[in-house]
């Protein structure tokens, strides 16, 4: 199995109803094809972690790198791993952007990532990345 990371710039245009065609349409075919993950959105950003079987997550990044609701895709990390972090989330969404959040609920859950990086016995440097990441975001 493998886990993947990118980042990428949304597109100017994209709104929530676009998002939630998004999530749907990811996670059904996530959910058949036996895909986990989180999806970040904060402001113009998005990090997305994928985990599941290799040929299977290139396949659907391949795709992703396609997507028009999208530019300026970064493949930040990519490893082999045994356990999935995200076990029980087809495709775990967090939209961060400032309209959404406000300034307590946005400190919670800033500290709360270190603990979400702790969930897994052993966070792997992806892992490790991705709530980095996600914690930089917010900085913002
Ligand atoms: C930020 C972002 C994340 C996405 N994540 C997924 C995902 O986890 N699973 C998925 O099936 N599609 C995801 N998509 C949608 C794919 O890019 C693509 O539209 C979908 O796989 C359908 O492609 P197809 O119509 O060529 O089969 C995502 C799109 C974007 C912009």
């Amino acid at each position: 199995m493998i886990e993947l990371i990118y980042y990428s710039i949304s597109s100017d245009s994209i709104n929530e109803v676009d998002i939630s065609t998004i999530l749907n349409a990811a996670r059904n075919f996530n959910l058949k094809n036996n895909i986990t993950g989180c999806l970040v959105h904060h402001n113009n950003e998005f990090i997305q972690i994928l985990e599941g079987e290799e040929i299977v997550i290139k396949e659907l990044y391949s795709k992703i790198v396609l997507d028009k609701r999208h530019h300026t895709i970064t493949l930040l990390a990519q490893n082999y791993k045994q356990e999935r972090h995200f076990k029980d989330w087809n495709m775990a969404y967090y939209n961060l952007s400032r309209d959404d959040m406000n300034e307590i609920n946005k400190k919670l859950f800033y500290n709360n990532i270190y603990a979400l990086s702790e969930f897994a016995q052993k966070p792997t440097y992806a892992i490790k990345l991705f709530w980095q990441i996600v914690q930089d975001l917010l900085k913002d």
